[in-house]
């Protein structure tokens, strides 16, 4: 699409994206809830928040908390699991026109094999599946998944019968994180999202105990953007070939484009969609006139211009 004279047409991998500006996943639902607020086909992606091959109950509230510049959240990946989703959310999705990015989770490898394998007869609406990999590993291996290189691989390696590009979403409380890029491209990953939420804890000052039912949660908003960009550039300097998805603290059409100067190929709006539920438009717009300024003429081009 054009805005301000500028193509916004963006690739991630092999899937091709009308602007470079998506929702993140679990800030924008599961379906149509933003499409009051504008028209979903005019982004790059609806990314759904994560679903499981079952349904989940999540975990105790509270699940939200501001933070300066920012918020924490336990909300416990809850969920309608995929089969739900498919009948009764996935069709009205795509009525809007929206390309649709359904993100997964699990506690095993086994289950995010079966949440993917669920995908498989999805329409092609559905134009790529985010791999959640910021989830604990239930099978004794001890980890996040995203946390390490080898288990992360084999969750992608385990999610091929989605039979669509898969994008890893990667976690920034490792600094093994270009290690783990790096695995789970060789595991099948077309594109890697960074980042998931920074590890954070707060207390609440009336009771003195954390302010988040589940005790600690994860950070984002403004105060992370620094360092997903970090992430971002460093995955890209590592592994140039990669597709990167960014994703951390969004919430202006700059903040998009030091994503792409980094390396990203598109972005993800979370946080800020809490304040703005239009935020994703007004990012893809801000950034549409910003690009124009600089007498840019495809958002692609941005990179070459450094
Ligand atoms: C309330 C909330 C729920 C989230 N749920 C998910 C989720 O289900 N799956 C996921 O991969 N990331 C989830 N995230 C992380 C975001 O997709 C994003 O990676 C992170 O918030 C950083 O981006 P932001 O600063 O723009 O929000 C969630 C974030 C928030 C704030």
């Amino acid at each position: 699409m054009i805005v301000d004279g500028v193509d916004l047409a963006v690739r991630v991998g092999s899937v091709e994206l009308a602007a470079p500006v998506m929702t993140a996943s679990g800030t924008a639902g599961y379906g149509t809830e933003f499409a009051s607020f504008f028209d979903l086909s005019t982004i790059g992606a609806v990314v759904t928040k994560s679903i499981a091959a079952f349904e989940w109950a999540g975990n105790p509230a509270p699940r939200v908390h501001p933070t300066p510049q920012g918020m924490i959240n336990a909300v416990g990946l809850q969920g309608p699991g995929i089969e739900s989703w498919l009948a009764h959310q996935l069709p009205k999705l795509l009525d809007t026109g929206a390309t649709v990015v359904c993100s997964i989770w699990g506690r095993s490898v086994d289950d995010y094999r079966r949440a993917a394998d669920a995908l498989a007869d999805a329409p092609g609406g559905v134009a790529a599946v985010e791999v959640n990999l910021s989830c604990p590993n239930l099978e004794g291996r001890g980890s996040i998944f995203a946390h390490d290189a080898e288990l992360s691989a084999d969750v992608v390696a385990a999610t091929a019968g989605c039979g669509r590009p898969r994008w890893a979403k990667l976690s920034p409380n490792t600094d093994r994180i270009v290690d783990v890029a790096a695995a789970v491209a060789d595991a099948g990953a077309e594109a890697v999202t960074v980042a998931n939420t920074l590890l954070g804890l707060v207390f609440d000052p009336e009771t003195w105990r954390p302010a988040l039912g589940n005790g600690g949660g994860g950070l984002s908003g403004r105060a992370v953007h620094p360092v997903a960009v970090r992430a971002v550039h460093d995955v890209h300097q590592a592994l140039p070939e990669l597709p990167i998805v960014g994703v951390g603290g969004v919430a202006s059409g700059w903040d998009a484009i030091e994503f792409l100067l980094a390396g990203a190929s598109a972005v993800q709006v979370g946080t800020a969609s809490f304040a703005d539920p239009r935020a994703c438009v007004r990012v893809r717009d801000e950034l549409a006139a910003i690009v124009a300024e600089r007498g840019i003429h495809r958002v692609i081009d941005v990179r070459a211009v450094v």
